[in-house]
């Protein structure tokens, strides 16, 4: 296949780009760099040296033999440029993971969240209105969260891929039955992005036919995949900082440092997970699975475990013998809920995931230790507050 991938220099692009060209799929990526520039202003840096995106691929060139395309362009604000990819290069699919992702970014100042709504929901509105202007039938694979759903404890109901069935009660007649979005309730503005995001493709599809699959994603662990290992230039990002750190890989590059683990709260936000190397694969996955003719959004909770923030850091310290260090909460969230995560879709085509385990924890320690002289310590707490 050919493949735009939005947003390929981050986190999961990066990694999900190397692992489509390596399986043979001719890979474009169009980033802005937006989140290389954000590190420069929260004075922060991945905790992994990674390298100027020319030089990254050269690398995989190097070891592979495989060329990636890449185009310096900013989704939201270019838009003519970006429909003139589309009509350049006329991929099967667009991988878009071109927002800004961190919630606690997104809550840290009113120019941060205005920035990430403008941004978050411009790009996404750019790319629907582009594949429809360029006349292309585009697939449209999506990097959504789990986070649209809330966590919101609804006893031991699993939450459903997307869609909730319901009951309608009529005064005078028969109940009526229908299938509805999952009401929606984001926890921070970057999650209201994305719940706007869903309303978004809800309409390019039913009014233009546009064919979409929006992945729920779980938090996304470990930093290596078989193919970041093949060169120290191709290392991806890792971040551990207050911002965009996220938990469990927060705590393993603590534990590599001697560090508290910082627990926010009691620790009883229960949360889905994925491994880096399930995220890459998932994606190809729905790339081969394409919703067909006018089918509705695929939604898929692109996810493999739940856990509890608090089971996760006693499992970091017995790994480890971190300490434990519970710190005032900055979010607004219910200090305890409860999560059964429905994930039958991606299990039906294929996914084989990867659980959390010792050995996979340590390699993240191992890259962590690696690097441990750029760590800088003073910016592991989260300072976002979400109320002022
Ligand atoms: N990392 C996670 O744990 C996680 C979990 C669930 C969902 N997701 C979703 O996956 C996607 C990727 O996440 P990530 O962790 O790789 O984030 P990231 O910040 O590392 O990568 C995002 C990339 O998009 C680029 N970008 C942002 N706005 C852009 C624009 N307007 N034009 C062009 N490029 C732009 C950035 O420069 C960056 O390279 C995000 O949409 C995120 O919401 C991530």
């Amino acid at each position: 296949m050919r493949v735009l991938v939005l947003g390929g220099d981050g986190f999961c692009g990066w990694a999900t780009s190397l692992y489509l060209s390596a399986k043979g799929h001719d890979v474009v990526i169009l980033d802005n760099l937006s989140r290389r520039k954000i590190d420069a202003e929260l004075a922060t840096e991945s905790l992994t040296p990674i390298r100027p995106t020319p030089v990254r691929l050269q690398a995989w060139k190097d070891v592979s033999g495989r060329t990636i395309q890449f185009h310096n362009l900013d989704v939201a604000q270019d838009y003519a440029d970006l429909l003139a990819m589309l009509n350049r290069y006329s991929p099967d699919a667009v991988i878009h993971f071109a927002e800004q992702r961190a919630a606690p970014y997104s809550m840290r100042t009113f120019a941060t969240r205005r920035y990430t709504v403008e941004n978050n929901i411009t790009a996404t509105h750019n790319l629907l209105c582009a594949i429809v202007e360029s006349g292309r039938d585009i697939h449209v694979v999506h990097l959504g969260t789990m986070g649209v759903y809330g966590y919101g404890t609804t006893g031991d109901v699993p939450v459903p891929e997307g869609y909730l069935k319901i009951r309608i009660t009529q005064p005078n007649g028969p109940d009526i039955e229908r299938e509805i979005m999952h009401p929606a309730d984001p926890g921070s503005v970057y999650h209201m992005t994305k719940t706007l995001d869903a309303l978004l493709f809800y309409f390019y599809n039913k009014n233009d036919n546009l064919r979409i699959t929006d992945l729920h994603q779980g938090i996304v662990w470990g930093t290596r995949t078989q193919e970041t290992e093949q060169d120290e230039r191709l290392i991806n990002r890792f971040d551990y900082d207050g911002e965009y750190g996220t938990v469990l890989n927060r705590f393993l590059a603590q534990a590599a440092i001697d560090h508290p683990l910082t627990v926010h709260g009691v620790g009883g936000q229960k949360r889905a997970f994925i491994h880096l190397r399930d995220s890459v694969r998932c994606i190809e996955l729905a790339l081969l699975h394409p919703p067909k003719g006018k089918q509705r959004v695929q939604i898929f909770n692109q996810m493999t475990e739940t856990h509890r923030l608090i089971d996760l850091a006693h499992k970091v310290s017995a790994l480890t013998g971190a300490k434990i260090q519970h710190v005032e909460n900055p979010r607004a969230e219910e200090p305890t809920n409860e999560l059964i995560v429905q994930n039958d879709g991606f299990l039906k085509i294929g996914m084989a995931p990867i659980a959390l385990d010792d050995g996979l924890m340590l390699e993240v320690i191992n890259v962590a230790r690696k690097y441990r002289d750029r760590i800088d310590p003073t910016k592991i707490p989260a300072t976002s507050r979400w109320r002022r």
